[in-house]
């Protein structure tokens, strides 16, 4: 069996080449800024099912749909809040998704069979000029979950899509864009946009107070919300290796702390981060390498306070769950 190809979009040719496959129902994993996505047409039923097999995810779990711009916003939803225009244009392109009322077009097999629809305008510019030329091609978006076999930590860098769901995926037909790693490194922001008020499904880089800034509004946080965000599974984006947050150390465990922590004797140190952006910039792949390195138990100190804060102990609690 060949490999599946990761290319470089340099050129025109090649990004034209990757909308028309996409456009013809076969599956790319493209490069975000938040973590790598495996992108097929929104529209296309059956290249939808194949995300759903190659992932191993339950079908009843809705798809975020990605576009070009906040011009195609009206394909997808409907009845969309003034809060909700406010957001996307002051953070797209960039690591939010927004839930709306689904417009005709947001069939039952990405929604869940639930009548909202995910969207997002992703800030990669090999994305953006693929999602371009594929709205060229008549398309009206792409659908993207994480590029991960469900449950696992989602992919920050190309090899680690080839490696999560290279056999998965049909050489062929398919393709994994090397984008070079993510900037985020954390899944986007989803927030609810189908109430009076916004209220946060998952946290992520654009936080609580940046909704409130350009909004003017409240966000509301709801004990449970009656929409359904599989994602916020209690164990989900999780290695291979046992999550542990409390501390205890033991000789060959693996250890991630800010980098101002000292390293505990005898463990393997896997990142070092600086700061909160960098913390979430690199977490994923330092628990990757945990697991390539055949760590059975990663000690993980959480960082404390607000803003990004929130979303990194977020996944860490999922990851440890
Ligand atoms: O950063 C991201 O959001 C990445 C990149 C590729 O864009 N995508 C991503 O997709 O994280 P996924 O499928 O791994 O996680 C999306 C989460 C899931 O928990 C899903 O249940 C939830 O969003 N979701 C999607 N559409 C929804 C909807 N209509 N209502 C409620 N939750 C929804
Ligand atoms: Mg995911």
């Amino acid at each position: 069996m060949p490999n599946i190809p990761i290319l470089k979009l340099t050129n025109q040719e090649s990004i034209k080449n990757a909308a028309k496959n996409l456009s013809l129902g076969a599956l790319i994993s493209i490069p975000t800024e938040t973590v790598y996505g495996l992108a097929a047409d929104a529209e296309n039923e059956d290249a939808i099912a194949r995300i759903y097999a190659v992932k191993g995810r339950p079908s009843n779990h809705p798809i975020i749909v990605h576009f070009e711009s906040l011009n195609y916003i009206d394909r997808w939803a409907k009845n969309i809040p003034n809060y909700a225009l406010k957001l996307a244009l002051e953070y797209w392109p960039g690591p939010m998704t927004l839930i709306l009322e689904r417009s005709h077009i947001a069939k039952d097999f990405i929604t869940g069979g639930q009548n909202t629809i995910g969207v997002r305008v992703p800030a990669h510019t090999s994305t953006l000029a693929l999602l371009r030329e594929f709205h060229n091609l008549g398309g009206n978006g792409v659908a993207a979950p994480s590029a991960n076999r469900f449950g696992s930590v989602s992919p920050t860098d190309a090899e680690s899509v080839k490696s999560e769901l290279g056999k998965y995926l049909d050489p062929e037909k398919d393709l994994i864009i090397d984008g070079g790693q993510c900037s985020v490194g954390i899944e986007s922001t989803i927030i609810d946009c189908t109430d009076t008020f916004p209220s946060i499904l998952r946290s992520g880089f654009i936080t609580e107070e940046m909704i409130i800034r350009v909004t003017g509004v409240q966000v509301l946080t709801k004990e449970k919300s009656f929409i359904r965000a599989p994602g916020l599974l209690e164990h989900h984006y999780a290695p291979i290796a046992k999550v542990v947050l409390d501390g205890n150390v033991s000789i060959g465990d693996g250890f991630i702390a800010l980098g101002h922590i000292k390293t505990p004797k005898g463990a393997i140190r896997l990142a070092s981060p600086e700061n909160l952006e960098d913390y979430a910039k690199i977490l994923y792949a330092a628990l990757r390498d945990g697991d390539k390195k055949k760590i059975a138990k990663i000690v993980v100190i959480p960082p404390s306070g607000a803003g990004l804060a929130i979303a990194i102990r977020d996944r860490l609690t999922r990851a440890s769950g």
